[in-house]
């Protein structure tokens, strides 16, 4: 286990002992909250002892922060309760910067984009994405240089996501690299890695320039009968949502949730495997155990750390009495490490047989639309890496994202091993 796991995240430049400090004192708005697996302690103590916790005077205010398993599922399945219609973030959007997204929305006004985008997530379109995803996928890994160090998130995560992202957007293809700007630029709110903040001047401005973008190839392609991501996003199926807030939202919420999420389970696999190297030689001689080591890659990651709820009304919770407007954090990054429902739960099995329980992708009416395609990135990659490679072998740490919201890397240098 990592040398700093055992120890808090950083207040003023130290490090304190999670399992003494006074519970109060633990900062889940740290940008180093995931740094070296810091949230596992975090976590363990947090589900032990105040599993449902306030935490009082972030910068963000004071929210609330769900950690069991149960009731993570109890909050994320009640949305007249525990409300989507603010952001899905901690912290609020600065004043007179209006963007709405429908994964910040309830019923009925989600259900309506919700209904116009499912056919193309359905099983039936995304299975007509995988020749392409593969015929890209070979390519980006038949360049890899084979016996050096470089970068995997850079050279692979990142690739893969971005071709996939411009093929739904019918983005073009060159200029795939903004897309990985912008959303970097959406949600990573310390997105230096000193963990320095953005100007938000400097992040708006790239989040408009964005929005002039997706607004002319909307326009470029109005009036056609596309169904690429953008015009429905615009046109819906006969529906017209029109208001360019909602449209740049949407937008955004697309990067965002098909670029962090799918790049981090690709890198957040390679580590995990590398930490556990006997269910990597159990990979390679038994493909069928392929289907579950996705699925726990998706639980032992849990890409998406958490997502925000507001609360509708006061209601209880774990024996607290929750406000009206209070925020409530839904943590699926400590859920799916809860031990009990998930035996061992910090270690990665690939034949775990509750995996399909994992909180990942959540489970009530936002349930991830994408997970199918997220799914079948993660299959074809590992199809084809166990055609070429023995081991993708991790040569160093890798780099943390600064961010408390996304669970990711910036950084992973690995070697390549051809199969022997
Ligand atoms: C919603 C996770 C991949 C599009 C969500 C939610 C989570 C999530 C946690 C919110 C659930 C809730 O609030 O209850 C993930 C993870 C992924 C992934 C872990 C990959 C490993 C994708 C991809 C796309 C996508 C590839 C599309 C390109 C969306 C959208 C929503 C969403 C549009 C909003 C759905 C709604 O509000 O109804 N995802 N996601 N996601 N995801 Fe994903």
């Amino acid at each position: 286990m990592n040398a700093l796991a055992h120890t808090a995240i950083p207040a003023d430049g130290r490090y304190a002992d999670v399992a003494s400090m006074p519970i109060e004192a633990i900062d889940l708005t740290c940008p180093r909250l995931f740094h070296d697996d810091n949230h596992e302690a975090v976590f363990d103590r947090l589900r032990a002892e105040d599993p449902v916790h306030l935490q009082h005077g972030s910068d963000s205010g004071a929210f609330w922060s769900v950690t069991r398993y149960d009731d993570a599922m109890a909050v994320d399945t009640n949305h007249k309760v525990f409300s989507s219609r603010d952001i899905s973030l901690v912290e609020d959007m600065p004043e007179g910067f209006d963007i709405s997204m429908f994964l910040a929305m309830d019923p009925p006004r989600h259900t309506a984009y919700r209904e116009a985008l499912k056919p193309l997530f359905s099983a039936i379109h995304v299975a007509t994405l995988e020749d392409g995803i593969r015929a890209r996928t070979r390519a980006i890994l038949d360049e890899l240089p084979v016996g050096e160090t470089f970068d995997w998130v850079e050279r692979v995560s990142i690739e893969l996501t971005s071709f996939v992202l411009s093929t739904l957007f019918d983005f073009p293809f060159e200029e795939r690299h903004r897309l990985i700007e912008w959303s970097d630029r959406a949600v990573l709110k310390n997105a230096r890695e000193d963990g320095a903040s953005l100007r938000w001047e400097d992040r708006q401005a790239d989040l408009m320039e964005c929005l002039r973008e997706f607004t002319r190839i909307k326009d470029e392609r109005a009036g056609g009968d596309r169904s690429d991501l953008v015009s429905v996003l615009a046109h819906g199926h006969g529906q017209k949502f029109l208001r360019p807030s909602e449209f740049l939202g949407n937008i955004l919420l697309m990067i965002v949730a098909g670029n962090d999420t799918t790049r981090n389970s690709i890198t957040g696999g390679v580590v995990a495997l590398n930490r556990f190297p006997d269910e990597y030689r159990r990979l390679r001689d038994d493909r069928s155990l392929l289907a579950g080591a996705v699925a726990e890659t998706f639980r032992w990651q849990s890409p998406v750390a958490y997502m925000r709820r507001t609360a509708a009304f006061d209601t209880q919770l774990g024996g607290k009495r929750i406000r009206a407007g209070e925020k409530v954090l839904i943590w699926y990054a400590s859920g799916n490490r809860d031990a009990s429902v998930f035996d061992d739960p910090h270690a990665f099995r690939i034949d775990r047989k509750n995996v399909a329980k994992h909180l990942s992708f959540g489970f009530g009416v936002h349930r991830c639309i994408g997970l199918r395609l997220a799914d079948l990135q993660l299959r074809v990659l590992w199809e084809e890496l166990l055609d070429r490679f023995d081991a993708v072998e991790t040569v160093g740490e890798p780099t943390y994202t600064p961010s408390t919201f996304i669970k990711g890397y910036s950084h992973l240098p690995v070697r390549l091993h051809r199969r022997t």
